[in-house]
């Protein structure tokens, strides 16, 4: 059976970013920060994401919050106190920053109630696009996928295609079994892959290729009806993959692009602490002090 695609043009309006979830590798942070606020030097993850949505052409972020997290969506709020603060104190660079996430393009949230899973918290996104958004793209702001530039790169791959368009990378086999993995076969555009099946964490010599799922998604928008097909999955969850693998399996196209580029996981320290470093050492202020310390520290 074939499904309808809704919308055969690439271009997408906006950006769905899912941060209600609990954090818990965060923990005890995350009792009182959103993991999502976490800074990457001096700047929230989550901006870091809204700034490539809005590169990519968006032009409003949707962002998934639950009670508690209020923090995520104020960030984007503009503080007029602040900016006065700061102009009247000369601190024209740090005004800057600050104006920054407001700015970047129009922040609306919406409330996912109990953390059922990243298929649930997209799901809540649904009613609120309007009737002739055909795609929704969706950013984990955990998720640094690095340079920017891949959603833009996806959206010329519906615009061929049509369907639905993730982000792979391509990882060494002996790491693989830590991701989400594609089963795909090849198309004329080496960076582009079209995507039969995707297998959770496998063992190195399961895993179907060496494509890994990286937090970038660009769906057509039947994936609302799918997430309302699905039941839980893996952990009691609603997960997105899940839904994406009902569409496959209905005829709908799903293709990867092999994205050439790095990746930090901001959702664990340990990914968190060389996101940082690798963002430190390319800051204009901190990079070169730091780079003679770790120098030295590692001498050690
Ligand atoms: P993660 O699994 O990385 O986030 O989900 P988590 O569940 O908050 O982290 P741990 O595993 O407990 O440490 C990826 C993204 O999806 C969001 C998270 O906020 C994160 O940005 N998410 C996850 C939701 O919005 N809702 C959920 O129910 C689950």
């Amino acid at each position: 059976m074939s499904v309808q695609t809704s919308d055969a043009a690439g271009a997408f309006r906006t950006a769905v970013v899912p941060a209600a979830g609990l954090g818990t590798r965060f923990l005890p942070t995350t009792k009182a920060v959103p993991k999502e606020l976490l800074p990457v030097v001096d700047t929230p993850g989550i901006e870091l994401v809204a700034a490539e949505a809005a590169e990519a052409g968006a032009d409003r972020l949707l962002v998934v919050t639950s009670p508690g997290k209020e923090a995520v969506a104020e960030y984007f709020r503009r503080d007029e106190d602040l900016e006065l603060t700061l102009a009247e104190r000369g601190k024209g660079a740090l005004l800057e920053k600050v104006k920054r996430a407001p700015e970047l393009l129009d922040v609306a949230t919406v409330y996912q109630y109990e953390p059922k899973g990243l298929g649930h918290a997209v799901a809540q996104a649904g009613p609120e696009l309007a009737d002739d958004e055909g795609a929704v793209a969706v950013l984990l702001p955990d998720d640094l996928v690095l340079p920017t530039g891949v959603l833009s790169r996806m959206a010329e791959v519906r615009a061929q295609f049509g369907g639905s368009v993730l982000c792979a990378i391509d990882v060494p086999r002996e790491q693989i079994s830590a991701y989400g993995v594609f089963d795909v076969t090849d198309t004329d555009a080496d960076d582009v892959k079209q995507v039969h099946g995707m297998v959770e964490k496998p063992s190195a010599d399961d895993a179907p290729s060496t494509f890994a799922a990286a937090g970038r998604y660009l769906l057509d928008r039947a994936i609302f009806d799918a997430l309302d097909r699905i039941t839980p999955g893996a952990g009691g969850e609603l997960q997105l993959t899940d839904a994406v693998a009902l569409l496959i399996s209905e005829g709908h196209p799903v293709h990867v692009v092999v994205h050439d580029g790095g990746r930090h996981d901001l959702g664990n320290p340990g990914g968190y602490a060389r996101a940082f470093v690798d963002f430190a050492l390319q800051d204009p202020d901190y990079g070169d002090g730091l780079r003679d310390w770790l120098t030295e520290r590692l001498k050690d």
